[in-house]
């Protein structure tokens, strides 16, 4: 396993990093094609801007919509690259994703399921026909630590565990934000000229929605987890916060509605303070907000009878949930 230095925030030069990262995308990837999947996260936007000023037309961008994604996400991501001038084809994968996540309930097999789906089967045939002979990825350098650690499989990572991908799937990856850690990535995408849409976006996990599906990650549970989430995102907005995030369970809980038994689903809604998602602390939201919320998700969420929010700092608990 090679050894990755880390580019501290004290250390970097936005632009000259820029300027040199743009120099070795060009002397690798030569006269070859090269191409990228954009999720909308400020790792994968990044990555899309500096390749696409590197390589302009030698790079093709793929949005994969998984169906995982959080409400108009992937025709909101894609028609902000294109109003940019990168151009973004955007993939309907969702029966893929949904038929390999079917009947998988651990977080590890989930998450396995996706970076298969991803790198073998939807991504990685527009790969193979595209003839390209590299892949451009945002892996940052916490990805490493964490999954190097053994805390999380982070779902971008694959030289890290020693797997080859020239002969696992057949194209080079490369990896130029690999040396920074998140608020340098941040600081990069700002003088790209990315919009603070994009740079100053809350983290959002790669296995998306499913990371906040305990159990099986079906199209209706992760539609639900999707409209708790729109309702967090949208009651949450004006907090100062690390990141905010709505849970499925997966035990359904005794409710009442119009005076009759409900059995239904519980949602939990997890609010954080953290300076680097390494380690985090529940944010101090006022109970009037936490009831509103409680009000509003049980009201507009089909079937959710109960909302709970975690005051666990991490560790012990991790930031998602599964
Ligand atoms: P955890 O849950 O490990 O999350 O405390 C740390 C930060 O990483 C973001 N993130 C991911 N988390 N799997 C994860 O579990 C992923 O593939 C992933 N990608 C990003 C997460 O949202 C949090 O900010």
């Amino acid at each position: 396993m090679a050894k990755i230095k880390e580019i501290t925030l004290k250390q970097l030069n936005p632009r000259s990093f820029i300027d040199q990262q743009i120099q070795e995308l060009r002397r690798t990837v030569g006269n070859s094609l090269a191409v990228n999947a954009l999720s909308g996260g400020v790792d994968s936007s990044t990555v899309t801007m500096l390749a696409h000023r590197a390589l302009g037309p030698q790079l093709k961008t793929y949005f994969i919509d998984h169906g995982l994604m959080r409400a108009g996400e992937p025709q909101r991501v894609a028609a902000l690259f294109r109003k940019m001038g990168v151009p973004v084809t955007l993939v309907d994968g969702r029966q893929e994703f949904f038929r390999v996540l079917k009947g998988k309930v651990d977080p590890e097999k989930k998450r396995q399921a996706i970076t298969d789906a991803f790198y073998q089967d939807v991504f990685g045939k527009l790969v193979r026909t595209s003839k390209a002979r590299f892949l451009l990825q945002g892996t940052i350098y916490t990805d490493v630590e964490e999954t190097v650690a053994g805390i999380k499989r982070q779902h971008n990572i694959l030289a890290q565990l020693g797997i080859d991908t020239q002969k696992a799937y057949g194209y080079t990856v490369l990896e130029p934000l690999i040396e920074l850690r998140k608020p340098a990535v941040r600081m990069v995408a700002k003088a790209l000229g990315l919009p603070p849409s994009v740079y100053a976006r809350p983290p959002f996990p790669g296995p998306a929605l499913t990371a906040r599906v305990i159990g099986e990650a079906t199209p209706a549970r992760i539609e639900l987890v999707r409209q708790a989430t729109a309702v967090v995102e949208e009651e949450l907005a004006r907090v100062k916060c690390f990141q905010c995030l709505a849970i499925l369970h997966e035990d359904k809980v005794t409710g009442i509605r119009n005076g009759r038994r409900d059995f239904g689903y519980q949602i939990e809604v997890r609010c954080w303070d953290s300076q680097d998602a390494v380690t985090a602390t529940p944010t101090n939201l006022p109970f009037p907000v936490l009831t509103r919320l409680a009000k509003r998700i049980t009201a507009e969420v089909p079937g959710v009878v109960s909302v709970t929010y975690n005051v666990t700092a991490k560790p012990p608990s991790t930031i998602e949930a599964v």
